[in-house]
């Protein structure tokens, strides 16, 4: 459901049913794009419906996490001051930047300081106050040294991972100034994941560090809102805790109560329960949680991943049956959130292509983003409000940046869509039964309108071509004057195994940032006028129809 293949069809289409289907559509104020395969002329339509809106996300609908490990050894929070890291953050805004995982329930905030009892006096303290951005900025030897480190630590956090046992680690106050100060200074919106693994002996939330922690945060007027545990239906297996949906909605409850006390927290942001995806045997702790708890949270969270990172392969990427489980399991969550508080936005609160760390070799590569481009139509369009991506930077292959901070295929897919795509969600469909249908996806939305050079009206169409070859896509009379934009993008190396490549190209350029501190212009191409648009086989492409007159956006 929800793909464009399962949109009503007329079988195989003759030419002539082929032309009424279209005319019978023209009649009714649609706007048929019709897709003629260059090899054996078949022929595949699309509906577009312009004139209303199917539904709508959130401004910050494309946002990103960092993984709580990243603190397991402070010293790597440093990272966040590189200013190219900055940077490539800054572009993806208006964004959440969510600070979880599944170290966030073995982490305890651990002062150092005497903030508390001498709120400014601590010489530590001093340094971060007022602060200005260029302060938390990160030397570039520093910079360098603690990459060479990095790559170190990251081979410990995966072992850790593979062996699921997981160490309990503390943090500082440092810790905190850096990650708020990454994403204030970068214009991300933090949502920071307390440790819900903090039991009394009857079993409920200890809350004790998490005061301690947000009333520093407070006393430090960090903006930001919260959530409470990560993934608790697997507590069990990774702590030997079990703690169901019932007693995990009192917990935010009390969460809820304490933050409703602070000044700066009384109406600030809660999410959770961050539930793993619905398998067999823990579908009712979301059912749970949300009879206790629905009041108390601004969203309810699951987590998404396609595939298992050990095992995943290059065909499952390009697999549209893999792809589609993506709507099978937000049907099954959204039915529950349905069932119990309908009016409760759903957020794919941590999600990426495989699980354990991502897939080597996949996660990072060009073909990674079939997944992410597919997630991120599909997402929106069964009403998902909000997308995070596991991980902006961290350990692991399904990063946006790798560990050189340099930005991988995923994460220039993911500037782009920021700038191309607007929150409005419109609907296209193929309508043609015809072969390539499942290797063809297609998404459309409003234009975003804060790119300032596009005109009111227009749309973004965003395909997928799953197959080895281009096909030319025309476009009825109706749209063919429109001028377009085409962002075509492309491995870097040519054939199948440029699907492997860290690198990737936008109409035909390489993309690298200009230098360290400035992202290249992103510009689109401009299809000739009635020349049909050309989408090469393994590519993906946005496009925008700047005179679609679509009064929706
Ligand atoms: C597709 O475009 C190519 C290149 O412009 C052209 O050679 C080919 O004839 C086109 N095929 C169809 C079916 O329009
Ligand atoms: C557009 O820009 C405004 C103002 O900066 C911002 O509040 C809003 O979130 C942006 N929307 C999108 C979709 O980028
Ligand atoms: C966050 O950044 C803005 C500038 O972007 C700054 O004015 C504000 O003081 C910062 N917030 C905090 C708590 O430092
Ligand atoms: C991609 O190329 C293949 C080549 O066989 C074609 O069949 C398919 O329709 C194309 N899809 C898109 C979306 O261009
Ligand atoms: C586009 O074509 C339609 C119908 O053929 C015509 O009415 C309209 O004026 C054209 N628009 C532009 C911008 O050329």
């Amino acid at each position: 459901m929800g793909q464009p293949g399962a949109m009503k069809s007329s079988g195989a289409l003759a030419p002539l049913a082929l032309f009424s289907t279209l005319l019978f559509l023209a009649l009714y104020a649609k706007t048929v794009l019709a897709l003629f395969l260059a090899e054996d002329f078949e022929s595949v339509s699309l509906d577009m419906n312009v004139h209303s809106v199917h539904k709508r996300v959130n401004e910050r609908f494309l946002s990103v996490t960092i993984d709580a490990s990243l603190v397991a050894e402070e010293r790597f929070m440093y990272l966040l001051g590189s200013p190219k890291l900055r940077a490539l953050a800054k572009a993806l805004t208006p964004a959440f930047l969510r600070f979880g995982g599944t170290k966030q329930d073995f982490m305890k905030f651990n002062p150092q300081s005497e903030y508390l009892s001498s709120k400014s006096n601590s010489r530590k303290s001093v340094h971060y106050q007022g602060y200005s951005c260029d302060r938390f900025e990160l030397p570039p030897l520093l910079e360098d040294k603690l990459k060479q480190e990095w790559t170190l630590q990251t081979s410990l956090l995966h072992q850790e991972e593979l062996q699921r046992k997981y160490k309990k680690v503390k943090f500082s106050e440092y810790a905190v100034d850096l990650l708020y100060s990454f994403a204030n200074c970068s214009g991300l919106d933090l949502i920071f994941g307390l440790n819900a693994l903090l039991r009394t002996p009857g079993n409920t939330w200890d809350s004790q560090n998490a005061e301690v922690l947000t009333s520093y945060c407070e006393s430090r007027h960090y903006v930001m809102s919260w959530e409470l545990g990560n993934e608790p239906n697997s507590y069990e297996k990774k702590a030997g805790i079990r703690i169901d949906g019932h007693q995990l909605g009192q917990d935010f409850l009390h969460l809820r109560n304490i933050l409703q006390e602070s000044k700066l927290y009384h109406s600030s942001g809660l999410y959770g329960p961050d539930v793993g995806q619905p398998r067999e045997h823990h579908k009712d702790i979301l059912t749970e949680f949300l009879e206790t708890a629905a009041d108390a949270i601004d969203a309810t969270t699951w987590h998404h991943y396609y595939v298992n990172g050990r095992d995943a392969s290059l065909e499952d990427f390009l697999d549209p049956q893999v792809l589609d489980t993506l709507a099978v399991k937000t049907n099954e969550v959204l039915e529950t959130v349905l069932s119990v508080s309908p009016m409760k936005k759903v957020w794919l609160g941590e999600t990426s292509s495989a699980y354990g760390g991502g897939a080597m070799g996949l996660s990072d590569t060009f073909v990674a983003g079939f997944m992410w481009l597919d997630k991120l139509g599909l997402a929106a369009k069964m009403g998902l409000d909000v997308v995070m991506r596991q991980v902006l930077i961290g350990s692991g292959t399904y990063h946006l940046v790798d560990d050189n901070l340099d930005p991988l295929p995923d994460y220039w897919l993911s500037v782009l869509y920021k700038r191309l795509v607007g929150p409005e969600v419109l609907k296209a469909g193929v309508l043609s039964n015809s072969v390539p249908k499942r290797l063809l996806r297609v998404y459309l939305h409003c234009t975003n309108r804060n790119s300032s050079s596009y005109r009111q009206g227009a749309v973004t169409l965003f395909t997928l071509n799953l197959s080895k070859h281009q096909i030319n896509i025309s476009l009825p009379a109706r749209i063919s004057n429109s001028s377009i934009k085409a962002f075509v993008l492309q491995s870097a190396e040519p054939g199948e195994k440029g699907l492997y490549s860290r690198a990737i190209k936008l109409n035909g350029a390489l993309l690298k940032m200009v230098d360290e501190r400035t992202l290249p212009p992103l510009s689109g191409a401009e299809v000739p006028l009635g020349e049909p648009l050309k989408l090469p086989g393994l590519s993906f492409a946005f496009y925008i129809l700047q005179q679609a007159h679509a009064a929706v956006c």
